[in-house]
């Protein structure tokens, strides 16, 4: 493991070194793996949209209150994505955040994840309209679609990669912009949910931390209790699907409320178990952000005080795969983590899907280096001018070297 760097935080010219060493055959990807090394998280960042929707301004819309909205969810209120932004703007100012305090340049980056429910498209997958907008020359790039689990599942499958010397440094964004995926005349579902996204940038190190384990489960046989209908290749896209806003959340509930309660408390467990740990060792549980009721049945189920559970959904609502790295952005901000805790995040949504990962908790607060911070702008700029050159080549390779006409 020669090519590892020991270091958290290794410097420009040994990430260089490291990366010219993994061209090399036999090195790098590609090449054979290398002995035992861990995935911190190195860098994370968050985004949410300015605009705050509240519960009065929602029961002008439906027939609710603020009153039965808390009762029953503990939310208060929730961000809106304003008409320009979208699930890739989101994810992108959330990745420029989690590079900054990774101190990592776009090109260092191996991969990136997308986990969403509401990606901008299709296809292309939002992952990759984030790597072209960051300038990430060297990553792979793919959506993630296990609903509110979706980036528990990215960070297992990154921090997988790491340890096994598949690839160096990993982007797990989770980014929803749920507004457009409700319908607003339907008051089970358009009270709960909100917009925005949450980013964790992941290294390798020998140093012991960073992600111990995780566990991942999925049962399609709820799929139909929490779902979007229409748009697929089920049920494509007609005047009639979108009348009958079938392209919107259709939820049961009461049974996702059933699920969620015993699966949090049961992969929390399975996750802590497996890392050869206890629920005392851990500092905090950051769980998805769905429904209070939700988290107080699996802080009893636990048996964790509720100054060691992280709660954000009076502001935010339910952002499905942006809820946990949002929230252990705002723990980080909070003075809630400190370097050596264990953390415990825990999801589930729709699918059904479900996940938890333990995670060592390495970092230290990120340094002030205003002219590296200078040198990323300068960077994204670039990545801006470089795309553009791109599909003017594009371009002009189509008018220059046309196809040959195919031979009667
Ligand atoms: N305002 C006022 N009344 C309402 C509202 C509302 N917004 N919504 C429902 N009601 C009414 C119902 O019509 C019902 O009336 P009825 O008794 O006359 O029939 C009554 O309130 C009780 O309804 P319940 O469905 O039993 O209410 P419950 O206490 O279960 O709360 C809720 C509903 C908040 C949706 C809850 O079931 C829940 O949070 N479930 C989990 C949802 C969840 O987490 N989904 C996200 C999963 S993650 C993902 O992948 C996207």
């Amino acid at each position: 493991m020669a090519d590892t760097p020991d270091t958290e935080y290794p410097s420009p010219l040994r990430r260089l070194g490291t990366r010219l060493k993994q061209k090399l055959p036999g090195n790098g990807n590609g090449g054979r793996p290398r002995s035992l090394r861990y995935a911190h998280l190195i860098g994370w960042g968050k985004y949410l949209p300015e605009k705050v929707l509240t519960n009065a301004e929602i029961a002008q819309i439906v027939g609710t209150s603020d009153e039965w909205i808390v009762a029953r969810t503990g939310i208060r209120e929730r961000r809106i994505a304003a008409e320009h932004e979208s699930t890739a703007t989101m994810a992108l100012s959330a990745a420029r955040e989690a590079l900054e305090t990774a101190d990592l340049n776009p090109a260092d980056l191996d991969l990136i994840i997308v986990a969403t429910a509401s990606p901008d498209h299709i296809f292309p997958a939002t992952a990759c309209l984030v790597q072209d907008t960051l300038g990430a020359v060297n990553a792979g790039a793919f959506d993630l679609s296990a609903a509110c689990t979706g980036w528990i599942y990215g960070l297992s499958l990154a921090a997988q990669a790491i340890a096994t010397g598949s690839l160096d440094h990993a982007l797990v964004i989770g980014a929803e912009t749920m507004s457009r995926m409700v319908n607003w005349e339907d008051r089970e579902t358009c009270i709960l949910f909100g917009d925005g996204a949450g980013a964790v940038v992941l290294g390798p190190s020998r140093k012991p931390g960073g992600v111990l384990s995780s566990v991942l489960g999925a049962d399609g046989s709820g799929g139909d209790m929490l779902s979007v209908p229409a748009g697929g290749s089920r049920m494509p896209a007609s005047p009639e699907t979108v009348s009958n806003h079938l392209h919107t959340i259709h939820m049961d509930g009461r049974k996702v409320f059933r699920f969620a309660t015993r699966v949090i408390r049961q992969a929390a467990i399975e996750a802590v178990e497996k890392a050869g740990l206890t629920m005392d060792d851990i500092a905090l549980l950051i769980p998805h952000q769905a429904n209070s009721r939700i988290i107080q049945s699996a802080a009893r189920g636990l048996k964790l005080p509720a100054e060691r559970i992280f709660v954000n959904l009076d502001r935010y609502g339910n952002t499905s795969a942006a809820s946990i790295p949002i929230a252990l952005c705002e723990a980080l901000e909070e003075g809630r983590v400190e370097p050596g805790d264990r953390l415990v995040t825990v999801g589930f949504g729709a699918g059904l899907t479900w996940g938890a990962a333990v995670i060592e908790w390495m970092a230290k607060p990120p340094l002030e280096r205003p002219w590296r911070s200078r040198l990323r702008s300068v960077l994204y700029a670039l990545a801006g001018v470089r795309s553009r050159l791109r599909r003017w080549w594009r371009q002009l390779e189509t008018w220059l070297f046309r196809p040959p006409a195919a031979r009667p």
